[in-house]
């Protein structure tokens, strides 16, 4: 979704600017422009399409001079992706111009209304709203039209602006939408996400909620709502900045499957003290959760699959009814969640703004609130009661896997350290899970080892119009998670279906040729699945069965076989995702497509 950085410094602006937002373009983005303080002008320049193009056309920034400035990655909501659409948006009057994350919800209204004072417009974006407002506002004081501006605005926002008769400044506001500000030395940063600025401080601080920061290359002041002074904490980011580089892979999304080994490592070990778990919660205490009487997840896309891998490990572990809601619908489902509810929220991000609505619904009705998350110091991590911090590091690519890998993590553990507590699990389970997650990262690097048979597989397949993911229980879970893997890369129609329904009408789809990718890896029901594959079989699919080692029955019935280490119930599926993942990215990657990047989506969705 959109990114923003800003400097102000005595360094050249525009090279900075380009290069901070090259390291935004994995959020996902249609257009790029910047902004500059020049000469007692404010100078933009703006490109549709790859940030390449703003490059080629600004000469990586050399023809652009000034010390001061904001730059911007769109990600189309209002408005298609063009030249006129991109950010930054000036005043009609060239006074203030704007770079803008988020949505003015009341942006007609706010557009008539300036119209009707003589204001021309022209774009279609809900931003070019927000700059004309400011000149509206702008008496001479950039702080005040700020503060006035404000009032007015409705929806969510992170901003940069520029004011023509500030150049050594740049004024930074968000609500509902992350914003840091880094400090440097005789310079200073903002960005939306802090690997823009990584590569020149790691000394950041989040804007809250109605603060304002106004940044000159010495100094940061930051306001409240009321024009008080905000003393912030400085925080040090512990992130290797390499960790954010390719490091010779070809796609950031292979880097971070091979990482998962060391990833679930460092998610688990920490949590495993003394040979027992303990979540490390802080205000939600042992008591509390005795007392709760159901569990809900709430969470979206591979995080929301993550939750229907959960509900069952949760049920079994903790004896209490588990929901699993689709963060998107849940503010407008009239939850029942309450005092007595636990609800988990899941988030790599921490800035998806559906999952943080949730979770204020949620709060609002009471329940207690614990979240999953990777990114430190986030907007959901920020507003929860208690946060279980997934440390996979960054992750780059669109596409989730480390990030996913980790909170199955979590999960597990978190599953066991309530059971424990509430002793609806055994010290014997409990010994169980800790062997198990010891004993994973070993698992799940010859899970990668497989990777040339799962690339075979892709190569035989990559040309497929539609594909069918089956499984039951959990493996329907993890049927979610690899067809959604395989839609957003490679941009294959593919559906999951729990294999039993297939009959009740999705049957009617598969034809000669059409692929099926079964998932056996549920014990229980595997005899089950293997009737699912004969139905399919003998209507013409192409089946790719994964199963567990040693169960050569499955190769009599399907095509082909992807088999995965025999593993103890509870954690099989972090090793059951591997080749679900590994073949979505040997897919895309064949059919030539922009693996990191997928068109349409973004890493961070912060809107609704
Ligand atoms: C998964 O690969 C997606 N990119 C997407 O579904 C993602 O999981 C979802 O948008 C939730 O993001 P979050 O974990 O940052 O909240």
């Amino acid at each position: 979704m959109c990114g923003i950085v800003g400097f102000a410094g005595v360094r050249q602006a525009a090279p900075i600017l380009l290069e901070g937002l090259k390291r935004l373009e994995y959020r996902g983005y249609d257009s790029a422009g910047l902004a500059v303080q020049s000469d007692g002008k404010i100078v933009v320049s703006k490109a549709r399409g790859r940030l390449s193009a703003l490059c080629k056309l600004t000469h990586d920034g050399a023809d652009i001079d000034g010390t001061v400035g904001i730059g911007h990655t769109r990600w189309a909501t209002h408005g298609e992706p063009s030249y006129i659409n991109s950010h930054p948006h000036m005043s009609h009057d060239g006074a203030v111009c704007v770079v803008h994350n988020g949505i003015i919800e009341n942006y007609l209204a706010l557009r008539a209304f300036l119209e009707a004072q003589g204001y021309e417009f022209v774009s279609d974006t809900d931003t070019e709203i927000i700059s004309q407002l400011l000149a509206y506002c702008y008496e001479g004081d950039p702080v005040e039209a700020v503060k006035r501006a404000r009032g007015y605005l409705e929806g969510s926002y992170a901003l940069g602006i520029l004011f023509r008769d500030r150049p050594e400044a740049i004024y930074a506001v968000s609500k509902d939408n992350p914003l840091i500000v880094g400090l440097g030395e005789g310079e200073n940063y903002m960005a939306s996400d802090v690997t823009a600025i990584l590569k020149h401080t790691r000394r950041v601080f989040r804007l809250n909620e109605g603060e304002m920061a106004v940044i000159t290359k010495d100094c940061v002041s930051v306001t409240d709502e009321y024009g008080m002074g905000v003393d912030k904490t400085v925080t040090e980011v512990t992130w290797d900045a390499d960790a954010a580089e390719k490091g010779g892979y070809e796609h950031f999304m292979i880097k971070e499957i091979l990482e998962q080994p060391e990833v679930i490592q460092k998610t688990a070990n920490p949590r495993i003290v003394d040979g027992r778990i303990d979540m490390g919660l802080k205000r939600i205490t042992r008591e509390d959760l005795r007392g709760v009487d159901n569990i809900c997840i709430v969470a979206c896309g591979s995080a929301y699959h993550v939750g229907c891998v959960a509900k069952p490990i949760l049920k079994r572990l903790c004896r209490l009814p588990v929901s699993v809601e689709l963060a998107s619908e849940f503010k407008y489902a009239d939850p029942l969640v309450d005092a007595r509810t636990l609800v988990i929220v899941i988030s790599q991000s921490g800035e998806t703004i559906d999952t943080y609505h949730a979770l204020k619904e949620a709060a609002a009705r009471g329940a207690r609130i614990v979240s999953v998350v990777n990114v430190v110091g986030s907007t959901i991590a920020a507003a929860s009661e208690d946060v279980i911090y997934t440390w996979a590091g960054p992750e780059i690519a669109v596409a989730t896997t480390k990030a996913y890998s980790a909170q199955l993590i979590v999960l597990y553990m978190l599953a066991m350290y309530i059971g424990r507590i509430r002793e609806t699990a055994t010290r014997e389970q409990e010994r169980e899970l800790i062997a198990e997650l010891n004993a994973l990262p070993a698992a799940v690097a010859r899970a990668l080892n497989d990777k040339e048979g799962v690339q075979y597989l892709a190569s035989l397949y990559y040309s497929s119009k539609d594909v069918f993911f089956i499984g039951r229980n959990i493996d329907y879970a993890l049927a979610l998670e690899g067809s959604l893997k395989l839609k957003e890369i490679s941009y294959i129609h593919s559906e999951a279906y729990a294999a039993g329904e297939l009959k009740h009408g999705t049957i009617s789809l598969v034809e000669q040729g059409t692929l099926v990718i079964a998932l056996c890896t549920y014990a229980p029901l595997k005899d089950k699945l293997v009737s699912n594959i004969k139905e399919v079989k003998s209507r013409g699919a192409n089946v790719i069965a994964l199963a567990n080692e040693g169960d050569e029955d499955i190769a009599q019935v399907a095509d082909h076989v992807i088999y995965i280490p025999r593993w103890g119930q509870t954690t099989m599926p972090s090793l059951a995702i591997i080749p679900l993942q590994l073949f979505a990215y040997y897919v895309a990657s064949l059919k030539g497509c922009d693996v990191d990047k997928p068109r349409n989506l973004a890493k961070s969705v912060t809107v609704e």
